[in-house]
């Protein structure tokens, strides 16, 4: 029954590394997906996971149960104490109802579902570019997907003008998709002064904000410094969505944990908003998975933990910043044409290049280096040995 089935094509991301696990050269250099690794290359767990889970490990009065079809109860409250801040007014109002999802994807896509349904203008509007995965994720819940100018090639920063003339020419009541830090694919983030602009805007046309948090912690080193953008949001009394993603400020990528908080008018909307996310949830997966969701409140409610966590958080934050200098500095020594500041500029897990696609191309095919087509490297899949052969196959690249 299959056989006309037209072959699907890998994933712009996730295939990166399947190209690259086929690759036998020992050279190849896997800067797709945005995964961390140390300085010797290795995939990272955090040491306060491996202490919450042999904590958890060792609680004989734990069971495998269910949990309840918004998540576990504990999970949801640190998680949105921790978006948010515990004393944030919409906080102790009641306003925000969280619920836990499958990491930032399947808490986006619960949030998609439910505004699909529910919301009275189902257009959401995307930054050019944005994380290839909603282009995917919100046709598939009913929303219409339109984009507004964010990323401005020559400068390689932010098109802020033009970012406000596309919301200003938004329809009034428009979703409007936000990066709460270190956007993903260009590492370009609006500054503070934008973004109360931003959100003055999008508050003035009653556009409805919907963010995606997948780095909170991991842009500055600092967790409440890189929820500016969120907050002062919610601190306006007006009504958003949250995706969260525990995947790289936690290292739990393979756990699958995150959450949706939707901030509320009223605690009584609130309550309304949680039944009907429930109607969504149970057709769907039916409950979301314990493990990941127990590490993750663990280490939220424990002083020590909560402590040590985000020493490595900023150690991660660190790194990251750090083979930016070194990149730029070799790149700069080598005397490579073209202007790399921004590789120093850009913020986050990712630096946008600027490389074009057949000098990608060029790069994998000669010097086994990974990347995403647009461009985009994993600052994190980058280490002190490593830089070198990156250096040579951007240089050659461009001079190509
Ligand atoms: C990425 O952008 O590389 C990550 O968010 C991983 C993913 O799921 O695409």
């Amino acid at each position: 029954v299959w056989e006309k089935l037209t072959e699907a094509p890998e994933d712009a991301i996730l295939g990166v590394t399947v190209a690259y696990n086929k690759d036998p050269n020992p050279v190849k250099l896997n800067l797709g997906v945005g995964a961390y690794r140390t300085d010797e290359g290795k995939p990272l767990v955090l040491e306060v996971v491996r202490q919450a889970e042999a904590r958890l490990v060792a609680d004989r009065s734990r069971y495998k149960e269910y949990l309840p079809i918004v998540g576990l109860a504990a999970f949801n409250k640190l998680s949105k104490e921790l978006a948010f801040g515990a004393d944030h007014p919409a906080v102790v109002a009641n306003r925000i109802t969280t619920v836990q999802g499958l990491s930032g994807t399947g808490s986006l896509r619960v949030g998609a579902e439910f505004m699909g349904q529910h919301y009275h203008t189902p257009i959401i509007y995307v930054p050019v570019p944005t994380w290839g995965n909603h282009n995917k994720i919100f046709p598939k819940a009913g929303l219409k997907v339109q984009s507004y100018r964010y990323y401005d090639p020559a400068t390689r920063g932010l098109n802020f003008t033009g970012m406000m003339e596309d919301l200003k020419a938004a329809p009034d009541g428009a979703i409007i998709l936000l990066h709460v830090c270190a956007h993903n694919p260009t590492g370009v983030d609006p500054l503070p002064e934008q973004w109360d602009a931003i959100r003055q805007l999008i508050r003035a046309k009653g556009q409805f904000p919907f963010f995606d948090s997948a780095y909170q912690g991991f842009a500055s080193g600092d967790l409440d410094a890189d929820a500016y953008a969120l907050r002062s949001f919610a601190a306006d009394g007006g009504e958003l969505a949250l995706a969260q993603s525990y995947a790289k400020n936690m290292g739990l990528y393979g756990e699958r944990v995150g959450a949706l908080s939707m901030v509320c008018a009223t605690a009584a909307a609130a309550k309304l908003v949680e039944g009907q996310l429930k109607l969504v949830i149970r057709p769907m997966y039916s409950s979301p998975p314990l493990h990941g969701a127990a590490i993750v409140a663990t280490v939220l409610s424990e002083e020590k933990l909560l402590h040590d966590w985000k020493a490595e958080l900023k150690g991660m934050a660190d790194r990251i910043i750090e083979m930016r200098h070194k990149l730029y500095d070799a790149l700069l020594q080598r005397g490579t044409p073209g202007d790399w500041t921004h590789i120093l500029k850009q913020i986050g897990m990712f630096t946008f290049t600027g490389l074009t696609k057949p000098q990608v191309d060029f790069m994998r095919e000669k010097y086994h280096v990974y990347m995403t087509g647009d461009g985009r490297i994993s600052m994190a899949g980058l280490s002190t040995a490593t830089v070198p052969h990156l250096v040579n196959a951007i240089d050659d690249a461009v001079r190509n």
